[in-house]
């Protein structure tokens, strides 16, 4: 479906034996292959690390990609994501706006972010109140994903409670959910909301003003995220699942998510991005 970039688990340089057997385990976990600097030569096909320091992980590219990238660190950073203070809580409204309309009592329910990503958008909805379901199918941002999550908890407990992450392809789910009883239990529950943000589509003069986290996004996942067929099947299933609605986060001026599917209700507008508010076919 897409291609899988090479990547290493690495020790940063430095660290103690706890980096290093922390390392080790994720290796395993992630069936990822591990390189140790000093211990021998990094293989010449790798694209990525994923650095393992004393703070966290982060992504570290390498050859054809350091030179897409840059060589600073990257990694989800929600702490530094401003949605406590008032510009920050404003500056969040287009998105919870559309999540929230004018029903008050959604807060109650739960949202499936169906693709989490850095879980940016993630975070801003935990912060709101809202309990979340994110799902990341790339377990390479996963892994960050899930560091990013660890990292928040400590720092604000609250919020991070009401987030759940898995590395699942959201649409395995929403057909389980759709065609079996498997998932109507309390590990899945029906989700009021299923928000979607797909990866936008690139035009050159797009990919080129995109945020070094958006294109290393773009970068880890290809071009084959915009299948036409998979956004149709994504956006149907969360139709049929949602309790009351469905968001799909779109470019300002671009065209609507799987067109022939369903048109939204309303849109709702903020800078550069819009949101299309779908209602539920459940
Ligand atoms: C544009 S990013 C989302 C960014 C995110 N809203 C944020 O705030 O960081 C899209 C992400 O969705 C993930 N994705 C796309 N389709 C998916 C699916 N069917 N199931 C799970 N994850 C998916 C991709 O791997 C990618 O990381």
């Amino acid at each position: 479906m897409y291609r899988k970039r090479k990547t290493y688990i690495c020790p940063e340089d430095g660290t103690s034996d706890y980096e290093l057997s922390r390392s080790n385990k994720i290796a395993r976990e992630f069936d990822l292959p591990l390189h140790v600097n000093g211990l021998g030569k990094l293989d010449p096909e790798a694209e990525f690390l994923i650095m393992v320091s004393k703070q966290g992980l982060y992504l570290k590219p390498v050859n054809e990609m350091l030179a897409l990238l840059g060589s600073k660190p990257i990694y989800p950073d929600w702490i530094s994501t401003d949605v406590f203070s008032a510009a920050g809580r404003k500056a969040s409204q287009p998105l919870i706006k559309a999540i929230r309309g004018s029903k008050k009592s959604l807060q109650k329910g739960v949202i499936l972010d169906g693709t989490a990503g850095w879980g940016d958008d993630t975070w801003i909805m935990a912060a709101f109140g809202f309990s979340l379901i994110s799902m990341e199918r790339n377990k390479i941002v996963y892994l960050l994903l899930r560091d990013a999550y660890a990292r928040a908890g400590m720092r604000f407990p609250r919020t991070s409670s009401r987030i759940r992450l898995l590395n699942m392809d959201t649409l395995d789910i929403l057909q389980s959910l759709c065609w079996g009883a498997e998932h109507k239990n309390n590990f899945f529950p029906w989700p009021d909301v299923v928000y979607l943000d797909p990866m936008f589509p690139g035009s050159d003069k797009r990919k080129t003003a995109e945020k070094k986290e958006s294109k290393c996004l773009r970068l880890l996942e290809g071009e084959a995220q915009c299948d036409s067929e998979r956004e149709a099947q994504l956006l149907e299933l969360s139709l049929h699942t949602a309790g009351t609605k469905v968001v799909v986060k779109r470019p300002k001026n671009g065209s609507r998510y799987a067109e022939k599917v369903a048109a939204p209700v309303h849109q709702v507008y903020g800078k550069g991005i819009r949101f299309d508010v779908y209602m539920s076919s459940k």
